[in-house]
């Protein structure tokens, strides 16, 4: 069966951009003048994907307006003769197909997941959790997609992270299949260093069986009452193949300002109109 549908997950608090996400979502911060959440929805698009289901929460509602059609805007950039702004705000509003639902309390990840239960059904689907962005030729999406089109079953985002850094990932056990592709043989979730089974990090892409909604009410909620998504995946390996796959990409923690003042600079740099005038500034900077 065709992947058609993902979750976006924009649900949570964002502690790490406090004191800016006590009124804005985070998803909104630009980066160079699109915000992030723009971004995975693209990627999404580029990846032949039908249906977009955005879970939202509490105070997230500049999102729903940013994708929605805003006929006092139109009218202004028509009267200004401002076609080509006109054309693009057009299309940004018409880009795919995207519902909401509202995650009444933060019971993480997994729990935002499992809200989308009766609106995936039963086929498989993919999730993007956007503060990840990938910068890749080919949408990671898309590169994963591929895979589950192969092999018919989970797949989810790995790459090689810094051997110190294994406590803020969930870290695989690979058996590898063929380059970039391993199976995962178990998964940990935060292990020291000398405690992680390879340096291989699971990041926010996922292709999903539909039987994961049973393993994720089957997870107890862990320390602070959240349902976590990776603990659902040591229960659906039980009976399910999982596999790593390690995309084509460079990729950017947007969830954090120092990841998202990277990220900005990284494709500024690469932005025609920013960046000779960018380069020549961060050079004399020094
Ligand atoms: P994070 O663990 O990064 O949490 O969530 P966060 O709230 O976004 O940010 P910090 O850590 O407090 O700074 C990973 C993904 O899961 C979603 C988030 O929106 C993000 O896409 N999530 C998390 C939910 O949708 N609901 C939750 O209850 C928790």
């Amino acid at each position: 069966m065709k992947v058609r549908k993902v979750i976006i997950t924009v649900a949570g608090r964002g502690t790490r951009f406090l004191p800016l996400t006590r009124s804005q979502p985070k998803e909104m911060l630009p980066l160079i003048n699109k915000p992030l959440i723009q971004y995975a929805v693209e990627e999404a698009i580029g990846s032949g994907i039908e249906q977009i289901i955005l879970i939202t929460a509490l105070g997230k509602h500049a999102i729903e307006d940013y994708f929605d059609r805003s006929l006092e805007l139109e009218h202004v950039l028509e009267q200004k003769g401002k076609t080509k702004l006109l054309q693009e705000m057009r299309e940004l509003s018409s880009l795919v197909n995207i519902c909401y639902i509202r995650q009444k309390e933060q019971l993480g990840l997994g729990h935002a997941i499992l809200t989308a239960r009766e609106i995936i059904g039963d086929e498989p689907f993919a999730v993007i959790l956007p503060d990840d962005i990938i910068d890749s030729p080919t949408p990671v999406l898309r590169q994963m997609i591929a895979i589950y089109e192969h092999y018919r079953t989970n797949v989810i985002a790995v790459e090689p992270v810094n051997h110190q850094d294994t406590v803020k990932y969930g870290i695989i056990e690979p058996e590898e299949i063929s380059p970039r592709l391993y199976r995962v043989l178990s998964l940990v979730e935060k292990p020291r260093p000398s405690q992680a089974p390879s340096n291989l990090g699971v990041v926010g892409r996922y292709i999903l069986m539909p039987e994961i909604f049973d393993a994720l009410t089957a997870t107890p909620p862990g320390k602070i009452g959240e349902i976590q998504l990776t603990d659902a995946l040591q229960l659906l390996l039980g009976q399910q193949t999982i596999n790593a796959y390690e995309f084509e990409g460079k990729r950017y923690d947007t969830g954090n300002p120092l990841g998202w003042l990277k990220a900005n600079v990284a494709f500024g740099l690469k932005e025609p109109g920013i960046r000779e005038e960018l380069k020549k500034y961060l050079a004399q900077l020094e």
